[in-house]
């Protein structure tokens, strides 16, 4: 069968694989990034138009484009509901940049490690993916301006707010300081914030592109993290000389995101209700955090290293002895424990074994520490064989 060019650079999804994995009822699953189940608030479709099953309009419903562009506003993003686009999940915001911004050989700036599945939709078009490490406080500066002074990325894409995987918040300092240098270089952003509304822990974010002068970006957010996955309903907001090619793309990708998702996602944002789910979402998953951290020190603190997340859905842990954690996938699961290796979230996997990804918001706290402890167990068992 003769297929794409592009479709040789498909990769198979491993998060989908181990998910499907985990769906076995027995197994602890800390490989996701799922809304915890108990949390998923209660809709009501009893007042929803007929009119809701109608062909809708591209950029999305117009009162819901309204909303969003208000409280971006009030995040400090200088914006006009003209600007916002609904989308299918904020996952369609990566594939609308790709398709905009990516030929085959096409540089774009990432963080090391960054979000799984905008490093497969970048390197589906084509990319190549230059990674500036993240510190605990955002990207090394020096290694970005050192970047940005070798190369002209199309755009740079960032998740500065309780990042995926790593759970880093940037210091302000950071904010501002990448601000200057997208500025100063001209490179687009694309700032991707789901976990924006998953705070446990006081602390400023405002958004990169608020602080933008020149720079071009697109902001782009979901309710999947914060109400409900499947109603798969997002936004972009774009500066206005990357609208115009973000509607048309759209267009030739879908036609319009769902509206009976739109209409359920507008009975909510902004609301009392929304407020109240938000407030009860926190204290549940920080809760399930804490009781993750206490967990960790008991099993992990010999083998691992992690800043505590304030914010996010995920603990990202360094093994003091690296080894390649892609190998301990199958014993782990054999143990009925599912985790996801760190290394696919770097564009050089090779290059950064020793890292797992842990999911707190799922399992139930009082199989927390058999789940570690059995996770453990197989890393030690991998790193003596290694040592032997
Ligand atoms: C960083 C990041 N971006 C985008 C998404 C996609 O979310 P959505 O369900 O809105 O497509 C996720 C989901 O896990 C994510 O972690």
């Amino acid at each position: 069968m003769a297929f794409s060019e592009r479709v040789t650079r498909l990769k198979s999804s491993l998060i989908r694989e181990i998910l499907a994995a985990a769906q076995r009822p027995e197994v602890m699953s800390f490989a996701g990034g799922l809304p915890a189940e108990p949390m998923l608030p209660r809709v009501d479709w009893a007042e929803m138009p007929a009119s809701m099953g109608q062909y809708g309009m591209s950029e999305g419903e117009p009162e819901l484009r309204e909303r969003i562009a208000a409280e971006a506003r009030a995040l400090g993003i200088p914006c006009q509901a003209s600007q916002v686009l609904i989308i299918s999940g904020s996952q369609q915001a990566l594939d609308l940049a790709s398709k905009l911004f990516i030929d085959p050989g096409t540089e774009v700036l990432l963080e090391g490690p960054t979000y799984l599945a905008a490093l497969q939709a970048f390197q589906l078009f084509g990319a190549d993916c230059l990674s500036v490490p993240l510190e605990a406080d955002g990207p090394d500066l020096a290694v970005l301006r050192q970047r940005l002074e070798s190369h002209k990325p199309a755009f740079a894409y960032l998740i500065p707010t309780f990042q995926n995987p790593s759970g880093v918040r940037y210091s302000e300092a950071k904010r501002q300081a990448v601000a200057e240098l997208l500025d100063q270089f001209g490179v687009t952003l694309i700032e991707d914030e789901p976990y924006r509304e998953l705070v446990y822990d006081e602390g400023r974010a405002v958004p990169i592109v608020s602080r933008l002068g020149k720079a071009s970006w697109i902001y782009t957010g979901t309710v999947s993290k914060t109400l409900l996955p499947g109603l798969r309903v997002g936004y972009l907001i774009a500066t206005p000389d990357l609208f115009p090619h973000l509607l048309r793309l759209k267009q030739s990708a879908d036609l319009h995101t769902n509206r009976i998702g739109q209409w359920q996602a507008l009975q909510w944002l902004g609301s009392a209700q929304y407020q109240e789910h938000l407030a009860a979402l926190r204290d549940f998953y920080r809760a399930r955090r804490d009781a993750m951290q206490a967990a960790l020190e008991e099993h992990f603190a010999e083998l691992a290293e992690w800043n505590l997340p304030e914010g996010g859905l995920f603990f990202w842990l360094t093994l003091k002895q690296p080894i390649d954690t892609r190998g301990l996938l199958q014993e782990a699961l054999e143990q009925q424990v599912a985790f996801m290796p760190g290394e696919p979230f770097f564009a050089e996997p090779e290059q950064n074994p020793g890292y797992l990804r842990l999911n707190f918001s799922h399992v139930v706290p009082e199989r927390l520490g058999e789940g570690l402890r059995r996770l453990a167990g197989v890393i030690r068992r991998a790193q003596q064989a290694a040592a032997a």
